[in-house]
Parts: C-alpha cells; structure tokens; sequence
C-alpha cells in the first residue's frame, strides 16, 4: 500500500538570468507555465497534498498556481537561504502529513510520471530517501552524486563544496528527492549552513538519514528530463525537447505530421487518428482536431475544435471559439473567432467569420466580412443551413440570413434576410456602349503630343 504524498514544489526563484518582469517558473513551455507543467505532473503522481513555495512578492505566482492547482497551499519563503530552507517554508504542510514527500523544482519542466514513480517506487522497497540523478553531459556547477559500492547514496556533494575527485564524478543530482521518514522536520532542522555558499542544502538530508541508519537510493534519468531553466536560451532549449516528445507522441497515437520538425503542438493539442498536419502549423492551447482532418501548411489554430474530416488551410487561422464540424472547409486566409460551422460548411477563400453560427452547408464565398464590432460591442451573425454568400458580402451584425438564403455578390447586409430569399445591395451597373474604345485613342494622342 502506497502512503499519501505531499509534494513541495520550490518555485522561489527569481530567475534573474531569465532578464523578465515575470517571475522565472511563469515562463511558458507549449504554452503552458513551467509552474503549470509541474502542477500537472505532481497531480498526475498520487497529488493528494501539493505545497508550493514562492518569493517574497510573487503574487502572481500564488495566482497561477490557485488556478491550476486550487486545493494547493502556497507559502512564502521570505529570504533565499537554501534548498532545505525553502522546504521549510512549507513547515505547516509537512507538520500535518503523516506520508511520503516529494520535492520538485519549479524550473525543471520536462520531468515525466513514470521517472517520478521509479522514484517513489525506491521508498516502496525500503529507502528513506531517493533521490533522481542523472549522467551529466558537464557537471559543472550541479551537486555530485556519491555512490557506496552496493549502488546506494552516501552524501551528495555540491560542487563548491567537493574535492577534486569528487569533482570528477559524473552522476549528479537532478534537486528531485522523495523522502518517507517518521520525523522530516527533525532531519530538516538538523541542516546546518557551514558551506561554501552559507546555504541550507536539502542534499545534506542524505547523511543525516544514512546517520540514522536510513537508506538513501539512487534513481537514474535522462539529462533532458532533469534540464533546469535559468536563462530563455535554456527555456527554448527546454520548448525544443518537449515538442519533440509531443510530436513523436502525436504521431505514434496515429497522426501524419509531414514535417514533424515545424509543427508545434500545445500541452493540450488533441489529434484524432489520420489527421495530416502539414508543415509550419502553430498549435495554441485548446485545440481539439478529430479523426481524419486535414490541417495544410501554414495555418495557426488555438481554442478550436476541428470535426472528423475537417479540411483547414494552408494560410488559416482559427481563434478561441472557432467550432466546426464534419468536414467543414476552411481555406486560405480565412479567420473564424467565436464562430460554429455546421457539418460541411464552406469558407473557401479570405474571409473574417467572427461571432456567430453557419449553418450545415452553408457557403461563405471569398471576401466575406462578418462585421461583429461597431467600436462598442460585439454582435453575432447568424447564417442559417444551405445558405449562399456571394464573394465580397459584408454582413453587418447583428443580422440573421435565413436558411437556403442567397446573398448577391458585393451586399452590405444590414437587415435580416427570410429563408430561401435573394438580397441584393448593389447600385445598378451602368454601361457606355464603345467608351473604352474612345478613351484609348484620346489618350494616346495626348501622350504621342507630350512626347514631342
Ligand atoms: C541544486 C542542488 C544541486 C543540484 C541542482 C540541480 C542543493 C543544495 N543543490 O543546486 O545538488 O545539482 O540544484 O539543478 O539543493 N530555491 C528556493 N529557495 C532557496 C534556494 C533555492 O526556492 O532559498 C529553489 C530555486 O528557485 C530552484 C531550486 O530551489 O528552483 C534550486 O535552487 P538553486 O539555487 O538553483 O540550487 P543549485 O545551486 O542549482
Ligand atoms: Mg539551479
């Protein structure tokens, strides 16, 4: 039987190398906040408790994490004097649990479910801390992990603290820990700060457990899972690895992305199976593609919701709201915000679709404007099933077209048309029989005169 966890998630740094106004774990990876990515992920692991620790003035982020996370705690740790500190912020949390702790950064975004039940799997077999680790391409400046000759921890040293041969150990610590102990505030107190850097390190946990006869575990991951961001080259770094394991995902569960490479998928991004993506498509939060559309080069789709059979692009883009249904035809430089599309409707060509419902095979010829906003507010077009626009109409909402409606070519509609009627806004056309004819001749007898 598992025990009940709480996971305390550090999210107190700043970030400064990040050179922001927002506080670093705000930062976003596929759209989503790292702090929103390890709230997932923490809820997706046994979450039943989650504290998260925060900077003095980081309202901001308590607000973020409430949206995502509303039955989290947030604690303030008031000055930066270390990792064990900053565990220690949440002082009250873990006072009242009697369970396992798990401990994450708020600025490693890439870490996965089943690295972080490997983890926890090592207390199951009798640790009373594991810690996740990883073969470091340059140690560097991370903590090194040292190893007794049965394969468990004995310390972790930080690197400004270690000896040349400490140095040289390759295995490093990833800051990820999960502890099962009787008494966690008693080990966390014990942390003393005489280092290098004047700090409470968490990592100094492991000899005082192993000094209590405790056993610490090693689990060993992945450096791209355990990659930290600290500066936004690193962040786009992180963006890079975290699309390419959405796109393979994308494409094992059944999707064809031509050019995988230049499709960028969001946390969120539902593909059906055999929908094709072709290259340069942007993915915003909220997007739901179902079986078997088709989504053409160069189109940027968020919020939308995309029918079986579906046929968008290349050039499209579909704003919060767009819902269409079975193949329905978007085409080139066509935008649809807050609009539904019944089964089989048609926007083939350069048109704004906003606020409002089209219904089942109605189509919407090029040029289309549906005007929704008079600087004020915004009003809704309502086009019933079957009906026609001819190319060039502008629909002056709020206006309904009634079903099987034909709308003649170059209409400013402003009032509500019946069903199965013609509207028809257009000044008669005037013609001059043999004008042109006449015009081409004056003309290049003045330019032949100018000449001389
Ligand atoms: C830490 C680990 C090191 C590990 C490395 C991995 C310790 C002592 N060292 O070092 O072994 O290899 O991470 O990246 O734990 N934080 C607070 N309050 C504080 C201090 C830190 O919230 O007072 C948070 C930071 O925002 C960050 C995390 O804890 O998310 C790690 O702190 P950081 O100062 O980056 O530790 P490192 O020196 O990188
Ligand atoms: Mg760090």
């Amino acid at each position: 039987m598992s025990r009940s966890l709480l996971t305390v998630i550090l999210a107190a740094g700043k970030g400064t190398r990040m050179r922001s106004n927002l506080p670093k774990v705000l930062h976003r990876i596929a759209g989503r906040s790292m702090l929103g990515h390890l709230l997932a992920l923490a809820k997706s692991v046994r979450g039943e408790k989650l504290a998260v620790v925060v900077g003095p003035d980081m309202e901001i982020v308590r607000k973020e994490t409430l949206s995502a996370a509303p039955s989290a705690d947030v604690y303030v740790q008031t000055q930066q004097l270390g990792t064990a500190d900053a565990v220690l912020a949440a002082r009250e949390a873990i006072q009242g649990h009697s369970g396992d702790l798990l401990v994450l950064f708020a600025d490693t975004p890439l870490l996965t479910q089943d690295t972080i039940t490997a983890l926890l799997g090592e207390l199951e077999r009798g640790a009373q801390v594991a810690v996740l680790g990883f073969g470091a391409r340059e140690p560097g400046s991370y903590g090194r992990l040292i190893t007794a000759p049965d394969g468990s921890l004995s310390a972790i040293r930080e690197a400004k603290d270690a000896s040349e041969a400490e140095l040289k150990i390759r295995l490093c610590n990833s800051g990820v820990m999960a502890f099962r102990l009787d008494a966690p505030l008693d080990v966390l107190g014990q942390i003393g700060n005489a280092n290098a850097k004047g700090e409470f390190y968490l990592t100094d946990a492991i000899e005082i457990i192993r000094s209590r006869g405790g056993r610490a575990a090693v689990v060993v991951c992945d450096e791209d899972e355990v990659l930290g961001v600290n500066s936004r080259r690193e962040l786009a770094g992180a963006e890079a690895i975290w699309q390419r394991r959405a796109r393979d995902k994308a494409m094992a569960d059944g999707a064809t992305l031509i050019a995988p490479e230049t499709v960028w998928l969001s946390f969120d991004t539902v593909l059906g199976r055999d929908v094709v993506i072709e290259p340069n498509v942007f993915f915003g939060p909220g997007v739901t593609v179902e079986d078997g559309a088709e989504i053409k080069a160069n189109s940027h789709l968020e919020g939308a919701r995309v029918g079986a059979g579906a046929r968008i692009g290349p050039f499209a883009r579909l704003r919060p709201g767009a819902v269409l249904g079975r193949d329905v035809h978007i085409g080139n430089f066509v935008e649809v915000k807050n609009v539904s599309l019944g089964d089989g409707a048609k926007a083939n060509h350069l048109s704004y679709l906003g606020d409002g419902s089209v219904g089942a095979k109605a189509n919407i010829g090029a040029g289309t404007i549906f005007c929704n906003y008079d600087g004020f507010f915004k009003h809704k077009t309502e086009i019933g099933e079957g009906a026609f626009v001819g190319s060039n109409s502008a629909l002056v909402a709020p206006v309904k077209i009634g079903a099987g409606a034909y709308i003649g070519s170059g209409s400013v509609i402003t009032k509500d048309v019946p069903a199965d009627a013609l509207a028809l806004e257009r000044s008669g056309q005037e013609e001059r029989a043999g004008w042109a004819q006449k015009f081409r001749t004056m003309m290049a007898r003045r330019k032949a005169s100018a000449a001389k």
